[in-house]
Formats: structure tokens, C-alpha cells, sequence
């Protein structure tokens, strides 16, 4: 579902990713783990091609990136759910007209919006919060609008970039375990974080970034900071 091949990224000359191979199957949940600045954000930009490589190939679903016209971003970002360190929701809209908001821009019917949201918010657990405004919430309940936001339109990807960046231990517990229920239900689910304790609790697929390179990559795994570099 989503696979890199021998993928560099430079920024002006400095290389943020070296050589990265990389494959993620359908219905898969993984982890991007590594100190600041290992290329895990420059990773995830590439995939939902906020960013181009210098070199190498990005596939979604089997669509090479490269091969995207500007015009295409917005289908292959349908077909993506990502949530973000910050959340991102707009303050001075409700819970509902958040998760709604890609919907509508999509011209999707107002009983369809309804009944969509309705099911996304079920799923994070904030079907009693539609009224509700962002800074009415907690750090995890907004994170969970988010969530919601991501996953409204069925994405087959999630991308969730720090997710957990803002948030307590508990909270973060919680946030990564949702991410998994949704998972379980098909969807494949990508985390950037460093946060070693929760990726260590859940025991999933560790990809391991260091200096924009690929030093670990291991099904069931643990983060361990300071081992092999
Ligand atoms: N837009 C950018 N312009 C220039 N350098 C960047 C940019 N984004 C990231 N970098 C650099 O690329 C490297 C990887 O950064 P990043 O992908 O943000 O890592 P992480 O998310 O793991 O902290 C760092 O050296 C960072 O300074
Ligand atoms: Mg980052």
C-alpha cells in the first residue's frame, strides 16, 4: 500500500533521507521511529506529496507519486487520512463542521455529511461532542476530533505525524491504541514519534530512522534509544 524505492530527499544539498527502500502492506500498522531530525516528517511529507524526492520512487496504492499532475494531489489526499502533532482543527468551528468540513468541500449531501461524521465521531469515542469547540476540549479529545477528521472519508491510508507530541503518557496510550482499532479494521497506519514508552507498549512494526537512513526495521519490535547507529 505504500512502498519507497531507493528514495533520497536533499534540501538545498543536505540530505535529509539517503537511499530509503520501504514497504508497508494493506491493513498494516508501523511505526517511524527516531530522534529529531532522522527525516521522519520529511518522510511523511513525501508520501502525501507535500514533497517531491531527489531521487527514487514513492508509491500509494501503486500510484507513483513522481507521475502525479498538481491537479491529481487532490485525489491521491482523498485517498489519505493524516493527523497531525498540532491537531490543525479551526477554532472557530464546531466539532461536527471539523470532521465535516472535507466532506462538504467534497459536495457530499448534508444527510450523508450527517450520517458519516455521526460514525466517525462513534469511532473516537465523541459522538456527545459535535457542538463542542476545539478549545472546549482536552489535548486528547482534540487529537481524537482529529482523528475523526482523518478517517471521515474511508481513507485506506492513515498518516499520523507526532500524533502523540502534545500529550501525556496516558493520553498518548490512548491516542495509539485508537489508531490501532482502526487499523484492525483495515486501514493501514503509519506513526512518526518519539516516544519511546508507547511504541514500546504496543509491540507493532518498528522502522527505525537515523540520519535519514533506515537502521532497523523489525516486526513486533521496541524502540531503543542509543542502541546500533
Ligand atoms: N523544509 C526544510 N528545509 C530545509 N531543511 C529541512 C526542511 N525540513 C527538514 N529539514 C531538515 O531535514 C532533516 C530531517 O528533518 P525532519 O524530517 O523534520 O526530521 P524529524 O521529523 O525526524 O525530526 C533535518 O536536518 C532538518 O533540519
Ligand atoms: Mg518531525
Amino acid at each position: 500500500m505504500i512502498r519507497l524505492q531507493n528514495v533520497s530527499k536533499n534540501y538545498g544539498g543536505r540530505p535529509a533521507l539517503t537511499n530509503i527502500s520501504l514497504h508497508i502492506a494493506l491493513g498494516e500498522f508501523a511505526f517511524l521511529v527516531g530522534p529529531s531530525g532522522a527525516g521522519k516528517s520529511t518522510l511523511m511529507r513525501l508520501l502525501y506529496r507535500e514533497e517531491m524526492p531527489t531521487s527514487g520512487n514513492v508509491f500509494i496504492g501503486g500510484v507513483n507519486l513522481n507521475r502525479l499532475h498538481k491537479k491529481q494531489i487532490p485525489l491521491l489526499r482523498r485517498r489519505l487520512g493524516i493527523v497531525f502533532q498540532d491537531y490543525k482543527l479551526l477554532p472557530r468551528q464546531t466539532v461536527f463542521a471539523n470532521v465535516a468540513y472535507v466532506l462538504r468541500a467534497l459536495g457530499v449531501n448534508e444527510k450523508d455529511v450527517d450520517k458519516r461524521v455521526n460514525s466517525a465521531l462513534c469511532v473516537v469515542n465523541l459522538d456527545d461532542k459535535g457542538e463542542a469547540y476545539p478549545d472546549e476540549l482536552s489535548g486528547g479529545e482534540q487529537q481524537r476530533v482529529g482523528i475523526a477528521r482523518a478517517i471521515v472519508n474511508g481513507p485506506p491510508v492513515l498518516l499520523a505525524d507526532e500524533p502523540t507530541g502534545n500529550l501525556d503518557p496516558a493520553t498518548s496510550l490512548e491516542i495509539v491504541q485508537l489508531l490501532e482499532r482502526i487499523s484492525e479494521r483495515g486501514t493501514t497506519v503509519l506513526i512518526s514519534t518519539h516516544d519511546q514508552p508507547i511504541v514500546n507498549a504496543m509491540r507493532k512494526r518498528v522502522i527505525s530512522l537515523r540520519n535519514g537512513e533506515i537502521i532497523a526495521d523489525v516486526d513486533s519490535g521496541v524502540y531503543e534509544v542509543g542502541s546500533t547507529g
